[in-house]
């Protein structure tokens, strides 16, 4: 299995889950001290692989180690990413650049040289592989002061719904996964970036890395077509697509918040 930003988070978090469960691992990262720890931590028993996942040339290294060393990927997990809180209208170009680099870019290219690999592999448990993209519960309704991020996780989606379609006849299957706030570096990523205010409001369904972890493998050993770590939030923003005006109302209290603290 390959996890791309293994070396924190989210990513961290299933690493050490899917280790005690017996998977061999390729883990990809831009700090590969962090990746080294992890695996030392885990009996040296995987693969790490210094990574940018902006850098298209990185992504086909990653996917490239993987064969090199296993000969297969059962799972390909896209989980890379950061975000930037900003006011949307006052997002710069680079910025927007980057996010989406890593964010989109950087699934989309793994996913291009994975694909090929799968659609070669014989089926196990019925699949030749799994394409599992960690997007976010934002790509269902846009966060304020996270208007680019939230466009990079619905990117993430409605890129995974087309895929899944098209991935189908090989037998491979595609899971997006929608955390909402998970207690991570995120939040400190997204101050060394320049942002000025920590995302309120977030504790009342906060959720550890190891819960989305727990969640994810489940849908490892069973694939689902989309994982909800925090399943009442998928209900919620149905209402939010029936009645954007109630969207609006709740996204409001969260935006005066933020700029309650901004001052
Ligand atoms: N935390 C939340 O509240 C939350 C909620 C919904 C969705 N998510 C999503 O969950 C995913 C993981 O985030 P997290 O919360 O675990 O954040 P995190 O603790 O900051 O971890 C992010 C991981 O991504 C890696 N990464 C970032 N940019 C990279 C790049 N260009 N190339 C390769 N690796 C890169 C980081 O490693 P290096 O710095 O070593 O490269 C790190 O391992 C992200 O896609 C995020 O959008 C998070």
């Amino acid at each position: 299995m390959v996890i791309t930003g293994a070396s924190a988070g989210i990513g961290e978090a299933l690493a050490r889950e899917l280790h005690k469960q017996g998977a061999r691992l390729v883990l990809g990262a831009r700090r590969l001290d962090k990746l080294e720890d992890l695996s030392l931590s885990m009996g040296k028993a995987h693969v790490c692989v210094p990574c940018d996942v902006s850098k298209p040339e990185d992504c086909q290294r990653l996917i490239q180690a993987a064969i090199d060393s296993f000969g297969r990927i059962d799972t390909l997990v896209c989980n890379a990413g950061f975000g930037i809180g900003r006011l949307s209208a006052q997002t710069t170009p680079d910025e927007v650049r980057s996010l989406f680099d890593t964010n989109l870019l950087g699934t989309t290219e793994c996913v291009r040289h994975a694909a090929v690999v799968m659609k070669g592999q014989e089926r196990a448990h019925g699949f030749r592989g799994q394409v599992m993209i960690v997007s976010s519960a934002a790509a269902r309704r846009g966060l304020p002061m996270l208007g680019v991020y939230s466009a990079t996780k619905a990117a993430q989606l409605v890129y995974a719904e087309a895929l899944r379609v098209e991935l189908a006849p090989s037998h491979i299957a595609v899971t997006t996964v929608h955390p909402v706030g998970t207690k991570t570096d995120f939040g400190t990523v997204a101050k060394q970036q320049g942002q000025a205010f920590d995302v309120p409001g977030r504790s009342l369904f906060q959720q550890t890395a190891q819960q989305v972890a727990g969640k994810m493998t489940r849908a490892i050993r069973y694939p689902v077509r989309e994982c909800w770590p925090f399943w009442p939030i998928r209900y919620a923003l149905v209402l939010n697509a029936a009645f954007p005006s109630l969207g609006d109302w709740v996204m409001a209290r969260q935006f005066r918040e933020i700029r309650r603290k901004l001052g």
